[in-house]
């Protein structure tokens, strides 16, 4: 979702006149995006925002204008001004329409300038493709912030309530991006599967049990090669998902699933809204599925009153699940969240410590479940020349997994069918067949 808010940042400054650089050293401003899910992501803020100020001072050059954005702009607001003088103005989740006004007035000398207010009625949620993360795969957002208040989360604070984009903007968007050569699209939001707009236009011609399956099945229709979408909510999400799935080819066979624990005590203080036994009932449909659906979670360890036989619990979950890949977080203390009132009574090294064990139970079923696409077919996006080997092409296989192969610039964003012949630790490795 920041990769996406900075692309269209980009996109409406670059429309206002703006020319965009990364070459920090070349920046008369400097926009920093930023995340508050964790402390140690906030933390990062702090650091940039000095290194922004230290390597204008080594270049003998004037600090350039910094901007803070985001998630932590949006919950700290003006405070930010207290913790570091050189942060010139603030911008929150639902101002990112207007960073070009935050520019002009700080540059006219305003002072601690910040924008907390919500999005203009004419937002545009649409990228120019010079701004894009990849010329071959575009982001499309169908529904932002939260309503569900998971315990430990401060997503519903930092980007407010859901809103639904209309049906038939988002598949109009499609459709453009379509004859815009883009090759894959990604359905986003914060809980894709809770899409819920206003009015059914653009669904009409599309039945299913749930507004986001319709929407699914309406994008399927656009024709555009490959629909990826993230993140789902357990919950909510419904058998007619994979159903889609099962119908349309072009809705890729992936499907994110954040679990966040394996005990049913802990989901309960997490106010999850799911149990282990409904989490594994949408395993089981996903995995009946006709097609090979891959799987990937998010999960927390070390949550408030977290005993080692919860995390025993969570142990046997990722053994029961077969993740492709999950994330796995120790778990961090939000202040305003609601959890953050309870103790944090997992010490520090206990949260490594099962981190540690977790990881490594899930790379072990992980590498099983990569060698499980050895000697088959898997069609790949060919999005860029592998860093690391020049000779190779990089991308995704509809499953979300990083395929390389040998191969030439001439290939790229194409849709090309690879045989596997071996997986490492993150990569599957495979040759054109
Ligand atoms: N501590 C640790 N991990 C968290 N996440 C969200 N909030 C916290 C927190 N306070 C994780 C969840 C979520 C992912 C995006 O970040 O696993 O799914
Ligand atoms: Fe956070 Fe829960 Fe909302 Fe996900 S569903 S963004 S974890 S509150």
């Amino acid at each position: 979702m920041n990769v996406s808010d900075s692309e269209r940042v980009a996109t409406q400054l670059a429309a206002d006149g703006y020319e965009i650089t990364r070459n920090e050293a070349a920046a008369d401003v400097v926009l920093l995006n930023t995340c508050s899910v964790r402390e140690k992501a906030e933390h990062k803020l702090f650091t940039r925002v000095g290194q922004v100020g230290k390597a204008a001072a080594m270049r003998g050059a004037r600090k350039p204008l910094l901007g803070i954005l985001g998630c932590v702009a949006q919950l700290e607001g003006e405070t930010l001004f207290g913790k570091s003088p050189a942060i010139d103005f603030v911008i929150g989740t639902k101002a990112v329409g207007r960073v070009s006004k935050a520019i002009e007035q700080s540059f006219d000398g305003e002072k601690y300038y910040t924008d907390l207010e919500n999005r203009e009625e004419s937002y545009v949620w649409s990228v120019a493709a010079s701004q894009r993360h990849s010329p071959f795969v575009a982001f499309v957002p169908i529904i932002e912030g939260c309503n569900k208040f998971c315990t430990y989360c401060i997503v519903p604070f930092s980007r407010g309530r859901e809103n639904s984009l209309p049906a038939s903007e988002i598949v109009r968007h499609v459709w453009r991006l379509r004859r815009e050569g883009i090759r894959e699209v990604h359905l986003i939001g914060q809980n894709v599967n809770s899409y819920r707009p206003k009015t059914v236009a653009g669904l009409e011609n599309y039945p299913g049990a749930t507004a986001f399956s319709r929407l699914l099945r309406a994008v399927a229709a656009t024709g555009i090669e490959r629909i990826k979408f993230t993140t789902s909510f357990p919950r909510d999400f419904h058998p007619d998902i994979v159903e889609a799935l099962d119908e349309h080819e072009n809705l890729c066979n992936w499907v994110h699933l954040p679990v966040q624990s394996g005990s049913n005590r802990i989901l309960k203080t997490m106010r999850r809204g799911h149990t282990i036994e409904n989490y594994l009932e949408r395993i089981d449909k996903i995995k009946a599925s006709t097609r090979r659906i891959a799987l990937t979670t998010d999960i927390i360890v070390g949550f408030p009153g977290e005993t080692e036989a919860d995390f025993q619990a969570t142990l046997d979950l990722a053994e029961y699940c077969r993740f492709n890949s999950a994330y796995v977080f120790k778990y961090s203390p939000r202040p305003g969240t609601p959890a953050f009132a309870l103790p944090d009574d997992v010490s520090a090294a206990e949260k490594t410590e099962r981190f540690l064990r977790l990881d490594k139970l899930l790379r072990f079923h992980q590498q099983a479940v990569f060698r499980g696409y050895i000697n088959r077919t898997v069609e790949v996006l060919a999005e860029k020349i592998s860093e690391k080997h020049p000779d190779q092409i990089s991308g995704h296989s509809t499953c979300q997994m990083v395929v390389n192969f040998a191969g030439a610039s001439d290939l790229l964003g194409k849709i090309i069918n690879v045989k596997i012949i071996e997986s490492k630790a993150n990569t599957l490795y495979g040759r054109i067949f």
